[in-house]
């Protein structure tokens, strides 16, 4: 099993955060969760976030917003990224809304997100932000980090406002 990790990891190693995109969404894996030890939650302002695949310069976050959580409009400079919608948020990108709240509300016909699995491409140093719905919101997050950092929480390569004072707090130390 791990030999086919390594072929897979081995693969994506050249590629594109959209090839990894690709893989990441039709791979069985993304059925299991591999939390990393290592920073592998994130707890900033009404964010919480879970790690659910880290291998290389290659991450993948979860994020889960508290209602009414406004992101400041920022941009992270070390990561190129998929936002990968899942229900119940407001999404901005480049000071254009991509996705609306009221699209997010709107029933599939399963009672199930109409907009879910809608993808917006975030390439480093794109200004992006939004905010979550009355009932809470989020979102997955498919990431490439590029300068040779190593990959923590897109919350700590921050450009812009911050989330508040907590959010400070972790950016400085
Ligand atoms: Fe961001």
């Amino acid at each position: 099993m791990e030999q086919v990790k390594d072929a897979m990891y081995a693969v994506m190693h050249e590629q594109t955060v959209v090839d990894f995109a690709e893989w990441y969404l039709s791979s069985k894996r993304v059925n299991r969760i591999h939390n990393p030890l290592k920073n592998g939650y994130m707890f900033i302002e009404g964010i919480s976030g879970i790690v659910l695949y880290r291998k290389g310069p290659w991450q993948v976050e979860l994020f889960i917003c508290q209602p009414n959580v406004q992101i400041p409009e920022h941009m992270h400079k070390d990561v190129d990224s998929i936002e990968v919608y899942i229900s119940g948020m407001h999404m901005n990108h480049s000071g254009k809304s991509q996705i609306t709240l009221e699209q997010g509300l709107v029933d599939d016909g399963n009672g199930q997100c109409d907009k879910a699995y809608s993808q917006i491409r975030v390439r480093p140093g794109d200004w992006h932000g939004g905010f979550s719905g009355p009932d809470g919101g989020s979102f997955i997050s498919i990431q490439q980090w590029l300068n040779d950092k190593e990959p923590t929480h897109v919350a700590w390569d921050w450009g812009g406002d911050t989330m508040g004072e907590n959010h400070d707090q972790q950016i400085s130390t």
